[in-house]
């Protein structure tokens, strides 16, 4: 590899440039930025003379893009600057294989987003880590293997949305906006986890074993790599849709159903408002996912809309079949912490298990009424027991 080193060459190749050639000889005028009409006019500017008005609570993208006349266009620009932004007539364009609307767009997006700037916590600060107590031992180290879980878990999200998030046309920043603040809150999730295990006698427990059911390699695709084949044989930019089935709709969601069964069971301030916070974020992420399906099978073109419908359908019922995603909730190192957390000690295992075959019935209820309200309706179709099978 030839470095270059003639420092002279490069001040020279750097003036030869015919803007610095310009700026040299005393001309400073601006260029077509400056005199250039906005595109209503036919111009390269982008949009000019927003009568936005902060208000109180400063700039939300609810009410910027609420009083903008310009609608959110359908398909993207191709660019990195602003969806109104003008362009050179030279301008690179970028292929991003996400860039229709209906592709990446969720109903509450911009409320979401603001929502999650403004809820974001500390794991250092933010957790009374003072109050926490003691606990019998059997207790800790059921709280400690059930955190290590969910820590492996928090990285099912953490690795996979950034893939996804670089695909999206720019012209929907709001999309890529709330997908950042979610990496930014399962890496909190990770962090909280984390300190959780050493911070009350105990220590991090097992990694799950083959029973886990992930089956997934995040560094190809979230989906068991035969799912995803079939789904993109029919259409390549589907494995984001059904990566919000997947992830964001079952995963996460039972996930969710974990943390709120944790904030219940916890028995002190600081391990209650651990779960708290989670839950408010994880919420988040569920309700993004379900929205989005919702979206794009409301506003994806005619044919389209029946494809992706009928893809969802046969995703959910390969995956409820197929125990993926739902394994979470056959995974001995979460299940049995889990039983053990809510009998209160060993002795009692059979009060634990009874709350766990009512965890099973409650998290099958809200995956079915979570689809009916994506609009995938599986009352009826659902292949997962209603019943725990144990
Ligand atoms: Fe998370
Ligand atoms: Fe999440």
């Amino acid at each position: 590899m030839a470095t270059p080193i003639d420092k002279k060459e490069t001040l020279q190749r750097i003036q030869a440039l015919p803007q610095v050639k310009r700026w040299r000889e005393g001309n400073y005028e601006p260029g077509a930025w400056f005199t250039a009409k906005p595109a209503e006019d036919g111009g390269i500017w982008g949009s000019w003379g927003h009568r936005f008005q902060p208000n109180r609570r400063g700039v939300s993208l609810v009410e910027l893009n609420r009083a903008d006349r310009h609608p959110i266009p359908a398909a993207g620009l191709g660019l990195m600057v602003d969806r109104e932004a003008g362009a050179a007539p030279d301008a690179p364009r970028y292929d991003y294989p996400l860039n229709q609307k209906y592709q990446v767009w969720s109903y509450n997006v911009e409320s979401l987003y603001e929502e999650a700037v403004s809820r974001q916590w500390s794991a250092t600060r933010d957790i009374p880590w003072d109050k926490l107590e003691p606990l019998p031992e059997d207790q800790e180290r059921a709280l400690c293997q059930f955190v290590s879980f969910l820590h492996t878990v928090e990285f099912v999200p953490g690795d996979t949305l950034p893939f996804y998030m670089a695909r999206v046309d720019p012209s929907f920043s709001e999309v890529r906006l709330f997908m950042s603040s979610q990496c930014a809150d399962e890496a909190r999730h990770m962090e909280v986890f984390g300190k959780r295990m050493y911070a009350n006698g105990g220590g991090p427990g097992v990694e799950p074993g083959a029973e886990a059911l992930l089956q997934f390699d995040p560094r190809k695709s979230v989906l068991p790599q035969e799912i995803a084949r079939t789904v993109a044989t029919v259409n390549p930019t589907w494995d984001f849709l059904a990566y919000s089935y997947f992830v964001q709709m079952i995963g996460e969601a039972v996930v969710l159903d974990f943390f709120r069964f944790g904030e219940f069971l916890g028995r002190n301030p600081c391990d209650k408002e651990m779960f708290r916070r989670i839950m408010q974020d994880e919420a988040r992420h569920v309700s993004f996912g379900t929205m989005r399906i919702k979206y794009y099978l409301e506003n994806a073109p005619r044919q389209e809309r029946e494809d992706a419908s009928e893809m969802l359908h046969y995703l959910a019922s390969a995956c409820e079949a197929s125990g993926t995603g739902f394994g979470l909730l056959l995974q001995p190192s979460a299940i049995e912490p889990f039983a053990l957390l809510a009998a209160g000690s060993v002795g009692s295992l059979d009060k634990g298990w009874g709350v766990v075959r009512e965890f099973w019935a409650n998290a099958v209820e809200e995956y079915i009424n979570r689809c009916e309200r994506a609009g995938i309706p599986r009352r009826g179709r659902c292949m997962l027991p209603e019943e725990a099978p144990f």
